[in-house]
């Protein structure tokens, strides 16, 4: 298998949507996620399934280190292993007890998740920042269709519309439904940061109504 197919990173949040201390639902095309930041700061992406009975562990909360189950409060750490069972406090929980994790990068203000096994490190955006994201009900295909333009090896979309330029992160979330990241250029005034926001939702309608989807 060529290193470029063992997997990628797909860019799942801003970093700016994750205070230390919460937990998010994040979804990737491999299933959802729950992500979250410790305490310290540090971000994790745990299977968004606890291993006891199933609930999502993006309804729980983060104490400290670790991300607690709301359903019956089993902890886990930022590696996937069980920390502790409330119900049995004198138990240490068996290693087997464990919620899968992916590795998550964090760089220009966006939350990575690997998918698979990447062979780089996510692609680096020099001198763009993201603004803000949206989800358009439709595919990639759709999207470059509407902009009259393809992504490049990083993601991105760069176009034109309305006479404004724009430059979108783009990932797959599932068919027929793509996550986008709003990139401008880093010091963007107040005016350029809302005309690139409306040019966004211009084309985010003109592709949805290309899919056949919500307009
Ligand atoms: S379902 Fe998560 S602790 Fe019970």
């Amino acid at each position: 298998m060529p290193a470029e197919m063992t997997g990628f990173w797909a860019p799942v949040a801003l970093s700016g949507d994750l205070p230390p201390a919460t937990v998010i639902p994040a979804r990737t095309t491999a299933g959802s996620i729950a992500l979250w930041r410790s305490q310290s700061g540090r971000v994790a992406a745990s299977a968004d399934r606890c291993p006891h009975r199933g609930m999502r562990l993006s309804h729980g909360f983060v104490r400290g280190e670790a991300l607690s189950c709301i359903y019956h409060g089993w902890s886990y750490s930022q590696a996937g292993n069980c920390l502790r069972i409330p119900a049995h406090p004198g138990l240490s929980p068996p290693e087997t007890i464990r919620v899968a994790t992916q590795k998550v990068e964090e760089a220009d203000g966006l939350l990575w998740v690997a998918v698979g096994d990447p062979a780089h490190q996510p692609p680096a955006l020099a001198g763009l920042v993201p603004l803000r994201s949206l989800t358009v009900e439709a595919d990639i295909g759709a999207i470059e269709r509407a902009a009259g333009a393809t992504l490049d090896a990083r993601g991105v979309l760069e176009t034109v519309e309305n006479s404004q330029a724009v430059r979108l992160l783009l990932v797959e979330l599932q068919p027929h439904r793509t996550l986008v990241h709003v990139l401008v250029d880093d010091g963007a005034t107040p005016a350029e940061r809302i005309m690139a926001s409306r040019a966004a939702e211009s084309l985010r309608r003109r592709a949805e109504s290309l899919q056949g989807g919500i307009a």
